[in-house]
């Protein structure tokens, strides 16, 4: 028979512990929440008088439905209080020495059929549950921060779980309205396993001084569409909770990538904590507020950097997708732009695709028919280079092989007037060998716009070595008038957004190659537990499994990462052919259109 739930108890009521507390109650549960002092208490509540009269203002809860929630729930200093609760959820600090002695006492105290669960992102569920006399009846109930709105329960079973155990966990997730995934004890489980490489990975790019704070997070919400940067997720998460995930999957893993940036330890031994403390990579206006406040890493637009060149006439060399995406832009935004083709027939039917792009908009009644006739008005087809002479800016979008684009750089160096600034949209090859082909490397930049261009509002700007300040300037200020939004990188294999998303993807094809969880769940588990638009195999399958493995390789060969080798699997899907949705086979089996 399975076990009915009427009363939980939920041992701490910190970040996780609050959230955890206000799902019970919200779902009809009554809660007896635990915490070490009256202080400890109050913070709780207070967390939950926020979160429940955001609900409120978001029209999601009524203020009955407020009260009725936050009278389900009461609070005590005593675990022994949890006599006669139905079953437990642990939420106290990640620190295995604490969780066993809770649990221990959990043990003494509740009725010998309750089940004792942990939310523990990393530590083993095994380990915790040989402190009671019932390790048959603990598991893993991990939920995702903020609680009451992600959706992922992953639930962790040992090897000594009862099945039915599992099954209740699994039907009481479902009562209050998550979506289970049942996996077993490995530290980090799914989602915090693949997570958590790539925060700290952006840990150790902003330490590096790679890249700014803001501009880390906004390469990855605007170029991947993720609900919010690294950093911001990690001020989220709590830097200590962090580090403590990432070091426990260290051990476990002996993973480098797992090993916690060192950064992180001199910020919680700062006290800077992320949001919990009011700070942590940014500042927030009180402890345990969202809201960001302006300090001293603050980039002001009073910057007076180099001042950026007169940009009027754009040169796009190219006609493949990227190229055309480009032109639409530039023409759309005001600038009169050349497009270059090998031969006149491509430089029309480039035109012709812009046409087409531009009358989709007209259809959906985004652009007037007089701004889709001045926009093919200020486009112009070339085939010859000198056709760019006069052009104040040149943006290179042709096949990714640095041979090919050597070529075009020297071209350009010859016909292009002094000053005209030189960009390409390279992906993956270094910028500074486009610039060394040319006489005026000071004049190259990257420039690497985002699939579908019209759409994407990314821009990561690529400076070289060599790049002067005026050259960036300008690339910002074309920017802004494109209205995208540009980002600062240095000139490295992937930039920011590859660089921190291909790692990641390798880490999800590993996971599956070790026979940890199917591809199902590992998608559930990154779209429903992060909030990221697609789980990791969908995604590779979008982006093609040779393109994904070749800019692994390129990764790999330019870090030598050992954690940044290209997964055995995802070669020899590759040599066999299934390249994912492009050849209809992938991860998945696509049925043709
Ligand atoms: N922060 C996240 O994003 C996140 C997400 C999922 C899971 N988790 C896990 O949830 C757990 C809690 O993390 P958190 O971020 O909420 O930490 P937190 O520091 O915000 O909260 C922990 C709370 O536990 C209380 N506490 C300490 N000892 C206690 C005891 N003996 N009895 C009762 N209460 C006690 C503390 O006073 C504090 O309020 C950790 O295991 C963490 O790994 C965290």
């Amino acid at each position: 028979m399975a076990r009915e739930f009427s009363t939980v108890g939920v041992v701490g009521l910190g970040t996780m512990g609050a959230g955890i507390a206000e799902v019970f109650a919200r779902n009809g549960l009554r809660v007896i929440a635990v915490e070490v002092d009256e202080g400890s208490i109050a913070r709780g509540l207070g967390h939950i008088e926020h979160s429940t009269d955001r609900a409120v203002r978001g029209g999601k809860l009524d203020e009955s439905g407020k009260a009725d929630l936050l009278g389900r729930i009461s609070t005590t200093t005593s675990l022994s209080d949890l006599a006669d609760v139905d079953f437990v959820v642990e939420a106290v600090p990640e620190h295995l020495d604490l969780k066993a002695e809770v649990f221990a006492e959990l043990d003494r105290v509740c009725r010998p059929e309750v089940i004792l669960a942990s939310n523990t992102s990393s530590l083993s569920i095994t380990e915790i549950g040989v402190h009671t006399g019932r390790p048959g009846k603990v598991v893993g109930m991990h939920f995702f921060n903020p609680a009451p709105v992600l959706k992922l329960v992953e639930v962790v079973k040992t090897v000594v779980t009862e099945p039915d155990v599992v099954d209740d966990v699994e039907a009481l997730a479902g009562k209050i309205g998550k979506e289970p995934v049942v996996i077993g004890d490995r530290a980090g489980f799914i989602a915090n396993a693949l997570l958590f490489g790539y925060l700290n990975h952006a840990v150790r790019m902003y330490e590096q001084h790679y890249a700014s704070r803001e501009d880390l997070d906004a390469a990855m919400r605007l170029g991947c569409g993720y609900p919010m940067g690294p950093l911001a997720l990690l001020d989220l998460i709590g830097l200590d909770t962090a580090y403590e995930i990432l070091d426990t999957m260290y051990h476990q893993s002996r993973n480098r990538l797992h090993a916690p940036a060192p950064l992180l330890k001199q910020m919680i031994t700062a006290g800077l904590l992320g949001r919990k403390s009011g700070r942590g990579f940014y500042t927030y206006d009180a402890p345990d507020s969202p809201t960001v406040v302006p300090d001293a890493q603050t980039p002001s637009d009073t910057d007076a950097g180099a001042s950026p060149r007169e940009v009027q006439r754009v040169g796009v060399v190219g006609t493949g997708t990227m190229a055309t995406g480009i032109v639409e832009v530039f023409a759309k935004a005001g600038f009169d732009v050349v497009v270059r083709g090998r031969s006149e027939q491509k430089a029309k039917t480039a035109i012709d695709k812009v046409r087409k792009s531009l009358e989709k908009s007209v259809v959906k009644g985004r652009l007037t028919e007089e701004a889709r006739d001045a926009t093919l008005a200020r486009i112009t087809g070339a085939v010859e280079f000198e056709e760019l002479a006069d052009c104040d800016l040149v943006v290179e979008a042709v096949a990714e092989e640095i041979d090919i684009k050597r070529v075009v750089f020297e071209t350009l160096d010859e016909v292009c007037k002094p000053g005209a600034v030189l960009a390409t949209t390279t992906s993956s090859l270094p910028v500074i060998e486009c610039a060394a082909a040319t006489s005026r490397p000071g004049d190259v930049i990257g420039m690497h716009f985002f699939n579908p261009a019209q759409v994407m509002k990314l821009v990561e700007v690529v400076q070289t070595i060599s790049t002067s300040p005026e050259v960036v300037a300008t690339t910002r200020a074309v920017c802004a008038k494109v209205r995208k939004h540009p980002v600062d990188c240095g000139d490295r294999a992937g930039f920011i957004v590859n660089a921190l998303l291909f790692p990641y993807l390798n880490d999800a094809v590993k996971m599956l190659e070790a026979h940890y969880a199917e591809a199902d769940d590992i998608d559930t588990a990154m779209k429903v537990g992060c909030g990221l638009p697609m789980g990791p195999f969908q995604l590779l399958d979008v982006v093609g499994l040779d393109v994904a493995l070749a800019i692994e390789r390129t990764l790999y060969l330019e870090f030598r990462e050992v954690g940044f080798a290209p997964a055995p699997l995802l070669e020899h899907l590759v040599t066999a052919g299934r390249l994912g949705r492009k050849t209809g086979k992938g991860f998945r089996d696509y049925t043709a259109a």
